[in-house]
């Protein structure tokens, strides 16, 4: 059977990057993906990098294209009650601003950096299984081969099969559905403006963002269920020009779908040999962009505590792998959930709570203590690169 010391299911942003800072440290893995390497590369997600992630990919060779073709902001609009105001987080965190750089583009890096350093990734493996990640030597399984690890990182996302070979009994798990969800466009069309706009309207929310200077990114709140075919794309950019207070340049949609709106973790992120990272152990409403973000940061926690076991043979980095991405995990929820709530109207919400809601908006705008706290949690919490 096939050996190697690291396990990884799944290659998007948590799977790639934990294979790429293993690799940098001497340890080698091998990625088992479902899907083919053009699929990954081209499948629309999110748009935002936080300051760590940024400097992340410079500090470990990957940062090239990204300096070329990322957008650089000092912060973010807010718009509400027919005005935009502006919240410049460079100014309120001393100097972390928006960096929008396309998920697809930073796989694409993380892609072509594993092949060209010889990376073993392979694509469209149907069928993974996990086995024996409670004894000594996990194997993964599939119809095509196996593999023998030292350890299994399970970064297969939310649908994945890793946190499902986790016995039931042994993780708690923790919900929010909500009764609204995000209908998006992508369209080709030079975004109106650089920086981004959220809007809370009596209508819903809204969000003008972007992924290049030609191509326009954009959300309106809509039902959980909404379906998108209901909406031309004339009505659609109405209703975002509507709630924005803005006039979006227009042109033709290459996406229009329904993002659903949770969040959800799974406790604890460790079962035996298995790690979970990334999505496969927590999702967070998209509204603060952190998905990426939190799913970076799991890994480099968990390539820290790998490194020191097999350099210094001490597992207390892997005994508090799960710990040590908790803690960041819920105060990145936290904030998300803050920041949804903010910005979306909530059907079961009365005057009074819409009241509360417009205030604590209003406040948040007129205090420099507030924004000092949206600016840090936004443009991303400290992430400690010291060794990386
Ligand atoms: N076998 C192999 N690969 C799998 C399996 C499986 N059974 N199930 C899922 N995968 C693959 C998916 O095809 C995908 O490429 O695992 C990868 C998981 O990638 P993501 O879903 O991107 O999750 P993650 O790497 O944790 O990144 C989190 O990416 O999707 C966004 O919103 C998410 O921004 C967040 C970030
Ligand atoms: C996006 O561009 O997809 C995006 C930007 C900011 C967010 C969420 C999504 O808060």
């Amino acid at each position: 059977m096939e050996r190697t010391r690291i396990g990884i299911v799944g290659a998007g942003p948590a799977g790639l990057m934990l294979s790429h800072l293993l690799a940098r440290a001497g340890i080698d893995s091998v990625v088992l993906e479902r899907r083919s390497r053009d699929w990954i590369e081209a499948r629309i997600r999110a748009g935002l990098l936080e300051h760590g992630s940024v400097d992340l990919l410079d500090r470990t060779g990957l940062g090239a294209r990204m300096e070329k073709l990322a957008l650089r902001h000092r912060g973010i609009e807010i718009s509400t009650g027919g005005r935009r105001r502006h919240i410049d987080f460079m100014e309120a965190t001393g100097g972390k601003g928006v960096t929008v750089y396309a998920q697809h583009e930073v796989v694409k890096d993380l892609v072509a950096a594993r092949l060209e350093a010889g990376g073993d990734l392979r694509f469209e493996v149907e069928g993974v299984r996990l086995e024996g990640v409670d004894g000594p030597e996990p194997r993964l399984v599939w119809p095509g081969g196996a593999i023998a690890c030292d350890f299994i990182a399970g970064c297969d996302g939310y649908h994945g099969v890793s946190r499902a070979s986790i016995p039931p009994e042994a993780l708690t798990l923790f919900h929010r559905e909500f009764p609204y969800a995000w209908l998006g466009l992508l369209a080709e069309a030079p975004p109106f403006q650089d920086e981004l706009v959220y809007a809370r309207h009596e209508a819903g929310f809204a969000l003008f963002s972007m992924r290049s200077p030609e191509l326009t990114r954009a959300y309106v709140q809509c039902r959980a269920d909404e379906d998108p075919d209901k909406w031309t794309a004339g009505e659609l950019w109405d209703e975002l020009d509507r709630r924005l207070a803005v006039q979006l340049n227009r042109g033709p949609l290459l996406l229009k779908s329904v993002t659903p709106m949770r969040a959800f973790v799974a406790e604890p992120m460790r079962h035996g040999r298995l790690f979970l990272a990334g999505d496969s152990a927590h999702i967070v409403p998209p509204t603060g962009a952190k998905g990426m973000n939190l799913a970076f940061a799991d890994v480099v926690a968990l390539s820290r505590a790998l490194v020191r076991y097999y350099r210094e043979g001490d597992e207390a980095g892997l005994d508090a792998y799960s710990d040590t991405c908790l803690a960041r995990v819920w105060k990145v929820q936290r904030f998300s959930m803050w920041m949804t709530r903010l910005l979306h109207r909530d059907p079961a919400h009365d005057e009074f709570e819409r009241r509360l809601g417009a205030a604590e908006l209003e406040y948040l705008l007129g205090s420099d203590a507030a924004r000092r706290a949206l600016a840090e949690n936004y443009t991303g919490l400290p992430l400690d690169l010291t060794d990386v």
